[in-house]
């Protein structure tokens, strides 16, 4: 992390908006004056600004029983009318609401009135199957419409969603399931990767069966399956039903009855640093209000003219706030796209740019770096003119990166907002105002107007200029977490209980501010690994590791790679009972196919290499900073807390 500070010190280029862009910006920089000078009434201005509310609301924020937020508690509104019916009504059905690109090239484009009346019959399925107010869904599915059709159906009836990555396995898949109590499963036969169909359906089937001792799921009545690969399936007749065949029985009339503001939207699981995925919980006045407030803001949004497109899969928080409920709130024209980038050559990406005219892009630093590898000569060879604003997510970009970013994929003259948010925290918080701040390649720069953001030592104090420390959320905000699903203490502790006396959100990250006070993210402070802008829990794979039966102990750290940003390393000892059967096969590739299957290939290790000892402190703790050195090819930290201090090098020589 030393080295990261250093060059990033080093960085001093800085790009001022142009003056056409400013003058033409959604963003004006009064908006930093109005939120310092009446922070909640800031905010219950751009509610009641960008939201159509059924029952308006008279209270701003509630915080009398912290760190549970009540944010517009009085006021009732409908999710998904907000992102639909009401552009509609305003004369804008004609206009499209998604380009959809399948990877195979097949492509559909669905307007603000057929989205809506898609919906409409959507809910009034999932009504008709029993699906009622406060229910969760589990939604496993790829890229297509109808994963954007489910989950504003879910939200439109006033239930509760849980997006599950398509491609997380069958035991993550169930975990969710049974966490959330989830009803009813939507999902695809199978969705398009890379030139072939990926099974879906049958991980859902492998799930539901699943028994651990306490039974298959029972929480699941049905199972809704959209027919996109045309793969064999297996079917359970009576739990199974086609979404082909029940959507054509629904009318497509459906009155949006309005909820509280605090009503449950959704619960997404993210990795921690527990074993347990946590399931966090957001609502629906204020999550709604910041994810509007921000893609508006942030992406210098004009609905009118702009085609923006955010690479994000709706498993994660970015494909919830940053391709479902923000761009839609705003009525914008959207692209999703259902396939890997470099299908079915290196180039897919900027064809659909160019295809699409997409003016506003949202994209991941992973992506950008694994692009660069490949050659400007890509790009280059397209048109990508349309393009005025790129955005950045999930950590942080080298200023190398950026610079590329915007040169090659921005012709020279796009802004770049490095946008820092977390599933917690809903939606962006730190980030750019284009056309106001003047860009830094490298930082994700100032708290958006209405966000308060500090980085403080470990007593809690504000660091001085160029110093590091851990970064904190000082007020509440409108979109934060509500909560972990079923474990409020889980909440409390995670977040909370590390500034307790001054009520601060602690975030996970280390970050520096430079002397004009700006912020530069450093990567996570715990034990929770960012894997090509996917966030995965060293605990999670250590316990996968250990699930298997050669495997007797584990350790696992995120190493930096240059791609991916954090790579997994594992280091495990074999069961000695086990060392003969180990010597007979590839332990390496068998753990961490292993991984793959336990959790889903993105957590698959780079490398698994197998030890005889790990490094602990007197009291057992595994170091993994000292398995970090070793896994970054460093030489070895201070050892001197170790109870045996040779083991490190018994640990490197095995290693290199
Ligand atoms: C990291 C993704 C640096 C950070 C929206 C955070 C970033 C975690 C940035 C949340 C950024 C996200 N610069 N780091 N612009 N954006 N991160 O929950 O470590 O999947 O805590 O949310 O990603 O990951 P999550």
């Amino acid at each position: 992390m030393a080295d990261t500070i250093d060059n990033l010190l080093h960085e001093t280029r800085r790009f001022p908006p142009s003056e056409e862009f400013a003058a033409n910006a959604v963003a004006k920089a009064d908006l930093y004056e109005r939120a310092r000078a009446d922070r909640l009434g800031f905010w219950a201005e751009q509610a009641r600004e960008l939201l159509h509310w059924s029952t308006p609301f008279t209270t701003t924020l509630d915080w009398s029983n912290p760190p549970f937020a009540k944010w517009f508690a009085d006021g009732e509104l409908n999710v998904a009318y907000n992102c639909l019916d009401r552009h509609v009504l305003a004369g804008n059905g004609d206009r499209v609401a998604l380009y959809w690109e399948g990877e195979p090239g097949d492509s559909r484009a669905i307007t603000y009135a057929e989205l809506t009346s898609e919906v409409k019959k959507a809910a009034n399925l999932l009504t008709a199957l029993g699906v009622g107010e406060g229910d969760r869904v589990a939604i496993y599915l790829p890229m297509i419409p109808e994963a954007i059709i489910s989950m504003l159906a879910v939200a439109r009836i006033g239930a509760v969603h849980s997006v599950v990555f398509g491609g997380f396995s069958a035991e993550s898949l169930r975990a969710r399931i049974d966490d959330a109590n989830a009803k009813l499963v939507i999902t695809a036969d199978g969705g398009w990767r890379k030139g072939k169909v990926s099974p879906l359906k049958p991980a859902v089937d492998e799930a539901l069966a699943l028994d651990h001792g306490d039974g298959p799921a029972d929480s699941v009545e049905h199972v809704l399956v959209v027919k996109r690969g045309d793969n064999d399936i297996d079917w359970v007749d009576g739990r199974d039903l086609w979404w082909h065949e029940e959507i054509a029985q629904v009318s497509d009339e459906h009155e949006a009855k309005p909820f509280g503001a605090e009503h449950p939207l959704f619960i997404l699981y993210t990795s921690g640093t527990t074993g347990k995925p946590k399931g966090i919980l957001h609502t629906s006045g204020g999550y709604l209000t910041q994810a509007a407030f921000t893609h508006k803001n942030v992406f210098d949004l004009k609905p009118e003219t702009d085609v923006y497109w955010s690479t994000a899969d709706v498993g994660w928080i970015t494909g919830h706030t940053y391709v479902v409920y923000g761009p839609l709130a705003n009525g914008a024209t959207e692209v999703i796209y259902e396939g890997t980038p470099d299908h079915p050559e290196p180039g897919r990406w900027w064809d659909i740019v160019e295809k699409y005219q997409v003016s506003l892009f949202y994209a991941a630093p992973t992506a950008i770096r694994g692009f660069m590898k490949q050659g400007r000569q890509i790009p280059l060879a397209r048109d990508l003119s349309s393009l005025r604003l790129l955005g950045s997510v999930g950590e942080p970009i080298n200023p190398e990166a950026w610079i590329w970013y915007r040169d090659i994929i921005g012709g020279g003259r796009t802004p770049i907002v490095d946008t820092w948010w977390q599933t917690e925290t809903g939606a962006i918080m730190i980030s750019a105002l284009p056309g106001v701040t003047t860009l830094k390649p490298g930082s994700a720069q100032v708290p958006l107007p209405g966000i308060s953001i500090d980085v403080v030592t470990d007593a809690g104090e504000p660091v001085g200029p160029d110093e590091g420390g851990l970064l904190v959320v000082t007020e509440p905000w409108p979109s934060m977490a509500r909560g972990i699903w079923g474990d409020p203490e889980r909440f409390k502790e995670t977040y909370w209980d590390r500034f307790k006396e001054r009520g601060y959100y602690f975030a996970g990250d280390g970050a520096r501010k430079d002397k004009d006070g700006e912020i530069w993210l450093l990567g996570r402070v715990d034990d929770v690994m960012n894997v090509s802008g996917h966030r995965l829990s060293t605990a999670e794979i250590e316990s996968a590791l250990v699930a298997h039966p050669l495997t007797a102990e584990a350790a696992v750290v995120g190493a930096s790679d240059e791609t991916t940003g954090q790579a997994v390393v594992a280091f495990v000892i074999i069961k000695d009972s086990q060392k003969s059967a180990a010597a007979a096969e590839d332990v390496a590739s068998e753990l961490r196919n292993h991984v793959a299957a336990q959790i889903g290939p993105i957590a698959r290790p780079r490398q698994v290499y197998v030890v005889n000892e790990l490094p602990k402190t007197r009291s057992g703790k595994i170091m993994r900073r000292l398995l970090r050195d070793v896994a970054e090819g460093r030489e070895i930290g201070d050892t001197t807390t170790l109870a045996d201090t040779t083991v490190m090098q018994v640990i490197a020589t095995a290693v290199h």
